[in-house]
């Protein structure tokens, strides 16, 4: 091995850039040259390669979002995408390509393998719904900042004895809205993988008042089909009967703009190692995680082919903490 290429695809995640920066210096301790790829696979596309040195990637591991900037690409959905992308890999001798990215980023890193590439994958989305890794790089910041944003709505909810509604990201997956109402002491959560009613969530906020609290916390996941927009609707129309307005706050990006924790700083660059030490091995056609604490590197067959499932424990857990 030479020549690696390394992207980052799909939406943004801190961690990214400490992921890429082991990329890059464990490469280059090996004696190999690192070319840097543009927004992911439209740069793949465009043939935007540019040479990366240790000193390159210097300052960047805690700077959130990704300094080879990032992207969602319809185009390398179809075969005339994912030729022009090889052709450009050719041109540029490019002998592997490190892709860090999540769900969608790792099905266009299995087509790119399938067709004789080698590539390797890196587990990173804040949505952590990625098969083959326990956690994904991201995850950890964004339930953080999820969380700052409830202890904060908590605080003002009190003084005025109000029920929030806080819709947190995560695609169509609830993880990080059942980890953020678990950490978050929330009183109701709505996720996809297990949907109630409109009028079960006013029973659990109502119980909260009746219960003695001053406040009332309902986080719901933005793939929930009653998500805030029906929520609030739901609330507004039966206010009178309730006894309660609902406020809404929807956390959005706010939630991958953040610099990245100790936690996602160190699974980028162990993840971000992991993937070069493979390549160096002679393995590709996998994605590299996190699994029971160790690295694990599984094939992108199994990955694209498998849902990953949220412990439905933890809802039990979180339903149980909020009486
Ligand atoms: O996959 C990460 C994620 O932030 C999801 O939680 C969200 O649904 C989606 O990306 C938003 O995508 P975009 O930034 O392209 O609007």
């Amino acid at each position: 091995m030479k020549c690696i290429a390394v992207l980052t695809s799909g939406g943004d995640a801190p961690g990214m850039n400490a992921a890429i920066r082991a990329v890059v210096r464990t490469a280059i301790a090996k004696g190999w040259e690192v070319f840097g790829v543009r927004y992911g696979f439209t740069g793949l596309i465009s043939g935007a390669f540019f040479r990366l040195g240790a000193r390159d990637v210097g300052g960047i591991i805690q700077q959130g979002g990704s300094m080879l900037g990032s992207a969602r690409c319809p185009e390398f959905r179809t075969a005339e995408g994912q030729l022009k992308a090889l052709s450009q890999l050719h041109e540029h001798r490019i002998e592997a390509l490190v892709i860090i990215g999540g769900n969608g980023s790792q099905t266009g890193a299995h087509a790119l393998s399938q067709s004789g590439f080698p590539v390797v994958g890196v587990a990173s989305t804040i949505d952590n719904d990625l098969y083959g890794s326990d956690i994904t790089i991201g995850a950890d910041t964004a339930l953080n900042v999820s969380l700052e944003a409830i202890d904060r709505l908590k605080v003002t909810a009190t003084s005025h004895h109000r029920a929030f509604l806080v819709e947190v990201m995560g695609h169509k997956c609830g993880y990080l809205a059942l980890m953020a109402a678990i950490a978050g002491g929330a009183e109701a959560v709505v996720i996809p993988e297990k949907e109630i009613d409109p009028e079960d969530v006013a029973t659990d906020l109502r119980a909260a008042y009746d219960n003695g609290k001053s406040h009332a916390i309902v986080v719901v996941a933005e793939g929930a089909r009653n998500n805030a927009e029906t929520l609030s609707h739901y609330f507004q129309v039966h206010r009178e009967r309730l006894g309660f307005e609902l406020r809404v706050t929807k956390l959005g990006h706010v939630q991958r703009g953040g610099a990245p924790g100790s936690f996602d700083r160190l699974l980028g660059t162990r993840l971000g190692a992991a993937a070069t030490e493979l390549l160096a091995r002679g393995e590709s056609g996998k994605l590299v995680g996190l699994h029971k604490g160790e690295i694990a590197a599984t094939p992108f067959s199994e990955v694209v082919a498998n849902i990953k499932p949220l412990d439905l424990h933890l809802l039990k857990l979180a339903r149980a903490l909020a009486n």
